[in-house]
């Protein structure tokens, strides 16, 4: 299986201009993640609200793990979350604490990328892909 996720704009890509009425009849509010790579590269990429950061990194080609199709179970898709933004994403469920219990070297910035769903809220949200879940093979797919 192979998750479906639209083709975002480039964050450089040219923003419609079109006003309140314009941006009331876009089904999706474009928003900004920023994603720290283990190299300790980073870079601010769009988001679409309603996607999982797994599916937004992948869409962006960024090759994050993720062998179990983003269901939560096989903690391949661990980012690091710091720590000022703790307080704006979900809590973890107890199935991915379990998950997390499992990822030697994780820690209480920890999470798994296919259990937050972007919103508006997490506008402009950081995150660090960890290392032992950045895909040397950006073949890697999803499911
Ligand atoms: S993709 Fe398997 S736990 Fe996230």
């Amino acid at each position: 299986m192979t998750a479906h996720v639209p083709v975002l704009r480039s964050a450089s890509a040219p923003h419609s201009t079109g006003g309140a009425a314009a941006a009331a009849a876009e089904p999706h509010q474009m928003l900004k993640l920023t994603v720290r790579l283990p190299g300790g590269d980073a870079l601010t990429v769009d988001a679409i609200e309603g996607l999982r950061l797994v599916e937004l990194l992948r869409a962006h080609e960024l090759p994050v793990k993720a062998e179990c199709g983003g269901a939560g179970v096989c903690a391949t898709c661990h980012i690091r979350i710091p720590h000022h933004w703790q307080d704006q994403i979900p809590e973890a469920s107890d199935e991915e604490l379990a998950r997390l219990d499992e990822i030697p070297g994780a820690c209480d910035s920890s999470r798994l990328a296919c259990q937050i769903e972007m919103n508006r809220d997490l506008d402009g949200l950081e995150l660090e892909i960890a290392a032992d879940s950045y895909a040397a093979d950006k073949h890697t797919t999803i499911g």
